[in-house]
């Protein structure tokens, strides 16, 4: 196993002090890095100690070690899963090839695509959810919200460490203009769409953590399979980390599905919202909307992109070596398109179908979680199912972002969507609501009236531990 060098400027386990040309570059970056943290970061954190998780080694047990951490100070390091030895090429065109140590030169800018859209998300979830600490539910969830900063953070310097490390002066231009694209803005968005739209509430923010950080997993999944040997490792790392956010979001929404059946117990006939609770028809329309425009964010049905891609051996499947075929040269997949107002069954050759195939393990991996929330309204003894809109629903990227489908899939005509959409999706009314409810609560063990406390705290920790010192 490799050791992290924990002690230098830059933790990492690259080695990076026999490279004097990359830490120098690295090093100067780090200030222009804090700078931005300081600027877009977390509100409210600045000085405040928290109960933080860091990496110290890259093994299954060395990245989870705790302590209060002052966020500014946090070690934000580079850390790449140790390499397999003799790793090989496991699809594609150089399917059976030795995996590359360097960038192979007629792949470089598509590399260079895909690492800076990849990184391009880690920094704008940070700036999407600056200002959440100033509503948050207990001191146990401002915690977990300062933990994912940190961690997209530190993704944010996996990434930049591949820019530096292997492309040279365009990926230390690449590295600047990470810092400078802002979430939102007009003039200087960031890459994609998901990633601009505020997340000013807590429940925004549990269903981002759910779904938006979901699609990252399955795109590092797909890197993670990558001919580029530095690029796999960087992902097999960061999937590590990613896990606990998808573990904030979906337990978030079971502790907020909890806390209404609580309430609707204990006043059958009341409307939910009057005893500050969320209703289960508003936490729909939230699932509905967040999971639309995180399945936008795996790109089109039909790629050329994507079989490219694929191709030359930067992007593969989810786990791939579960394939039979990694050549994915013969057979089809089926895409069903809206033609003359009618479904219709068209094939699309195997390589051009790869992001519609990943969609296909992250649907299913959502309906995994789904079953979850579900489990507990069936415990709790309410009659209600929270389901998964149709992937066909509210789409703004693909071939089915030129029609109108309901939750179900099936097309509708304008004026019907129009009619229909508030109930479908979050309204001006339902976000008003949501917005009355978020207040920060702060004492050790309270919580806000909205969301039930969790099972069980952080590292063996009780609820009411004093996750964050204020
Ligand atoms: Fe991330
Ligand atoms: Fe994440």
């Amino acid at each position: 196993m490799s050791s992290v060098d924990l002690n230098a400027r830059i933790p990492n386990n690259v080695d990076l002090k026999t490279d004097k040309k990359l830490q120098r570059a690295l090093e100067k970056w780090l200030p222009c890095y804090q700078s931005w943290w300081g600027e877009v970061g977390p509100e409210l954190a600045a000085d405040k100690e928290v109960y933080l998780r860091t990496a110290v080694a890259v093994d299954k047990d060395g990245w989870a070690h705790f302590d209060y951490v002052k966020m500014p100070e946090y070690r934000w390091g580079i850390l790449l899963a140790d390499a397999v030895p003799d790793r090989k090429i496991g699809f594609g065109d150089h399917y059976g090839e030795p995996a590359w140590q360097e960038i192979p030169g007629e792949y470089r800018n598509m590399l260079r695509r895909i690492i800076v859209t990849q990184a391009d998300t880690e920094p704008a979830s940070v700036e999407q959810q600056r200002l959440l600490a100033r509503t948050a539910p207990s001191l146990y969830d401002m915690r977990n919200l300062f933990q994912v900063n940190v961690e997209e953070g530190r993704h944010l310097w996996a990434m930049v460490y591949l820019l530096h490390g292997y492309f040279g002066r365009d990926g230390r231009e690449e590295a600047e203009e990470l810092l400078e694209r802002r979430s939102g803005n007009a003039d200087k968005p960031r890459i994609l769409g998901a990633f601009n739209a505020p997340i000013s509430d807590w429940v925004s923010f549990f269903m981002f953590t759910m779904f938006t950080d979901r699609d990252g997993k399955y795109q590092l999944l797909s890197l993670a399979e990558s001919g580029f040997d530095p690029l796999s490792r960087t992902c097999r790392f960061m999937l590590t980390e990613e896990a606990h956010h998808m573990f904030v979001g979906e337990t978030g929404v079971r502790r907020m599905v909890k806390r209404t059946c609580e309430v609707m117990k204990e006043f059958p006939d009341a409307d939910p919202r009057e005893h500050g609770a969320i209703d289960l028809a508003t936490l729909q329309k939230y699932v509905n909307f967040w999971y639309s425009i995180s399945l936008d964010l795996f790109g089109g049905e039909v790629s050329s992109n994507a079989a490219d891609y694929f191709a030359s051996g930067i992007k593969g499947r989810y786990r791939e070596e579960r394939q039979e075929d990694h050549l994915a040269l013969e057979g089809c997949y089926v895409v069903p398109q809206l033609r003359d107002g009618k479904m219709v069954d068209v094939e699309v050759p195997l390589r051009n179908a790869m992001n519609e195939i990943l969609r296909d393990s992250y649907v299913d991996d959502n309906q995994r979680g789904v079953d979850q929330w579900n489990k507990t309204l069936t415990q709790e003894g309410i009659d209600f199912k929270i389901e998964l809109p149709h992937r066909r629903f509210n789409r703004q990227i693909g071939i089915y972002s030129d029609a109108e489908f309901d939750p179900k899939g099936n097309p509708l005509d304008a004026a019907t969507w129009a009619s229909r959409k508030d109930e479908w999706l979050p309204n001006e009314k339902d976000r008003e609501y949501i917005d009355s409810l978020m207040k920060r609560v702060v004492e050790p063990g309270k919580i806000a009236s909205w969301i039930a406390p969790p099972i069980r705290g952080i590292n063996g920790n009780d609820f009411d531990f004093e996750y964050v010192r204020l």
